[in-house]
């Protein structure tokens, strides 16, 4: 239907005859039958010409188009001319030396007015959700879908070269214990019993490596039933791998060249061939998070040795029940405002923070503080903090005391809160690499008084810490696992496995799962144990967050093609939504609102 795309046609085509078939994208009449459209497709922009001269007839099909409305024309590329010596280029398209005087149009199909225009930018995501598919018109989701199908062939060709096989595991699957809660698909066949929608093809690619693949991949799905944010979708994709006989080294290096050429097939940024790796305790120690944004310092200092002895309360209490006082310098922000304070206190206090005890530096010197708590605090103290934290006039201080993972998690929230109000990051295009490593294996949830594995209750301990696994000693076991983090945002993770039955039995041990659970939920892959299985690890790759930051935009809603919103619904086809009374019989389920219907009745009567 064409013999060039819109962005294709310059001046070593003028002369020839083309013809282009698009998308109406704006019309200025000029009077008297000479009418300029613009021209629209996937790949760009073209100006056509109506010139009553060549036909009055398509002079006036040209008047009834509207925008958006579909049509193919047929003319002669010709030279952008000069009015008054003034050339009438346009610098900002590719096709912009030239332009196509149409000789026969048709309008293939007409368009209603539409919801919104497609050529601004409009703020209300929820509409431009509801018409996802003018949404899609706009160049920079047409950019970001194939900045997203770069990535996923450069995946495809790096592990393919690499000797990776593509292999495709269940959706209807049984649940795995990745952390968050599981979709559930209730099945007809076997009444009162479910599938689970994988959370991450975890257990399928372990028993893959026992089947002998030795190098898996896939471009896997996954679906988790969790809060969702800005860099979070009920159903989202992985780069899933897995390879046997390796180590952890073996799957860093893999990753860093995979994410090397992601990065330079598709926007062409040269990042470094290894990154830089830090592990687990100093990442919370100094940034407070693990996943670090390091493209601004702000860290966290220790004040253990400068409150060892103090009467303040607040510190010496988290001193004494053994845990810590750490404090960021916020420099310049000592202007904040009361109501920038009490969002930052709000933050920390909704982390699980008591307060936020803060200095505002308003001179060099103590004298000249401003704090709801240097009262408490002695003449050497002061000084002691003056100089750990290089205090100058000008800077915010805060402070966080308690338990150590707590204090880290505040103060790494409460950092990066800080660094917005002083658009610490503004403009910056740096893409900051980085592993964390050494992530402890097994966390213990005083709420619950029970262990979780960090990862999962797959990843294996480091050598040291096996016996002590198989032993009960649960406190302070290190993982071989291990992130990859890109400007703050935890792109991948993955980890070595166990791959032997005793120690992955330990581990569900360890984890509080009964043997009876064992035998049902993780028979399969504890028998698979125990028929020779080689030692592997593997790691998963968040596809549409490395969208989001190649395409730089602000949520991986601006990369997936049909999204769900904030609250998981898809408000294109109206989902979820309910179902008919006969569909869930079928399915042995009772129907919430007939229920609550009787309940109602049963109430009231
Ligand atoms: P993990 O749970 O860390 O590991 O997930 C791997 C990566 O997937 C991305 N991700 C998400 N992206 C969008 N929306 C979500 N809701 C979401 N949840 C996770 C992140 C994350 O780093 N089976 C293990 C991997 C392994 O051990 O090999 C796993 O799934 O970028
Ligand atoms: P209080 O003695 O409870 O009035 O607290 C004095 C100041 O210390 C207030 O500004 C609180 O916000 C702050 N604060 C209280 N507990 C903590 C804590 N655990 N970490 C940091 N600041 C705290």
């Amino acid at each position: 239907m064409r013999t060039h795309t819109c962005n294709e046609i310059s001046r070593a085509d003028i002369g020839n005859t083309v013809t282009l078939i698009g998308w109406v994208k704006s019309k200025r009449d000029q009077g008297a039958g000479l009418i300029f459209i613009d021209l629209r497709d996937r790949e760009g922009v073209t100006q056509i010409v109506f010139k009553p001269e060549i036909s009055q007839q398509n002079s006036e099909v040209a008047d009834s188009l509207r925008a958006e409305d579909v049509i193919q024309v047929t003319g002669t590329v010709g030279d952008r001319p000069e009015i008054d010596g003034q050339s009438t280029a346009n610098p900002d398209i590719a096709t912009g030396e030239v332009e196509l005087v149409v000789e026969t149009v048709k309008v293939v199909n007409k368009s209603e007015v539409l919801p919104f225009p497609i050529d601004k930018d409009i703020n209300n995501e929820d509409l431009r959700l509801k018409y996802r598919y003018l949404d899609m018109r706009r160049p920079t989701m047409a950019r970001n879908m194939k900045l997203r199908h770069r990535i996923t062939k450069t995946t495809r060709d790096v592990l393919d070269e690499d000797g990776f096989l593509e292999i495709e595991t269940p959706i209807l699957s049984k649940s795995t214990p990745e952390g968050a809660r599981d979709f559930l698909v209730p099945s007809r066949m076997h009444p009162g019993n479910f599938y689970a929608l994988p959370q991450a093809p975890q257990q399928y690619k372990q028993l893959l490596m026992v089947g002998g693949i030795e190098k898996y991949f896939q471009i896997a799905r996954c679906f988790r039933d969790e809060d969702l944010r800005a860099d979070r979708q009920p159903e989202f994709t992985q780069i899933d791998i897995e390879a046997s006989f390796v180590q952890q080294d073996d799957i860093i290096g893999l990753t860093e060249t995979l994410l090397g050429r992601i990065f330079r097939e598709s926007i062409d940024a040269d990042i470094p061939a290894k990154f830089e790796r830090i592990t687990y305790a100093d990442a919370l120690n100094t940034y407070g998070s693990d996943k670090p944004d390091r493209r601004f310092e702000m860290h966290l200092t220790d004040l253990g040795e400068v409150f060892a002895n103090s009467q303040f309360k607040v510190f010496s209490g988290a001193l004494k029940s053994g845990g810590c006082i750490k404090a960021i310098n916020a420099k310049g922000l000592c202007g904040a405002t009361t109501g920038q304070i009490d969002k930052l206190t709000k933050a920390a206090i909704e982390a699980g923070a008591k307060g936020l005890a803060y200095i505002q530096a308003r001179g060099p010197e103590p004298k000249d503080w401003r704090s709801p708590i240097t009262k408490f605090l002695s003449e050497e103290e002061l000084t002691a903090l003056k100089e750990t934290l290089n205090i100058e006039e000008g800077d915010l201080i805060l402070f966080g005391a308690g338990d150590w993972d707590l204090v880290c998690d505040v103060l790494g929230r409460v950092r990066l809160m800080c660094a917005e109000y002083l658009n610490l990051l503004e403009g910056n295009t740096e893409l900051d690499f980085l592993w964390v490593t050494e992530f402890p294996l097994l966390h213990f949830d005083r709420e619950e008084g029970r262990w979780h594995a960090v990862h999962h209750p797959f990843t294996r301990p480091i050598p040291e810490d096996e016996e002590k696994l198989k032993n009960g000693e649960y406190e302070g076991l290190r993982a071989q696992a291990y992130d990859v983090v890109l400007n703050g945002f935890e792109l991948g993770g993955g980890s070595i496995r166990i791959h032997e039955a005793d120690l992955q039995d330990s581990m569900f041990t360890a984890l509080g799962v009964t043997e009876e659970q064992k035998s049902t939920m993780f028979g399969h892959i504890l028998d698979a144990f125990k028929f020779g299985a080689p030692p592997h690890g593997g790691l998963a790759l968040g596809l549409d967050r490395i969208a989001m930051l190649v395409t730089g935009s602000e949520s991986i809603r601006e990369v997936i093609a049909f999204p769900k919103n904030n609250r998981g619904s898809d408000l294109m086809s109206d989902s979820p939504a309910e179902v008919d009374f006969k569909q869930l019989r079928e399915l042995y389920i009772q129907s919430t609102k007939k229920k609550e219907k009787k309940e109602t009745t049963s109430a009231e009567s």
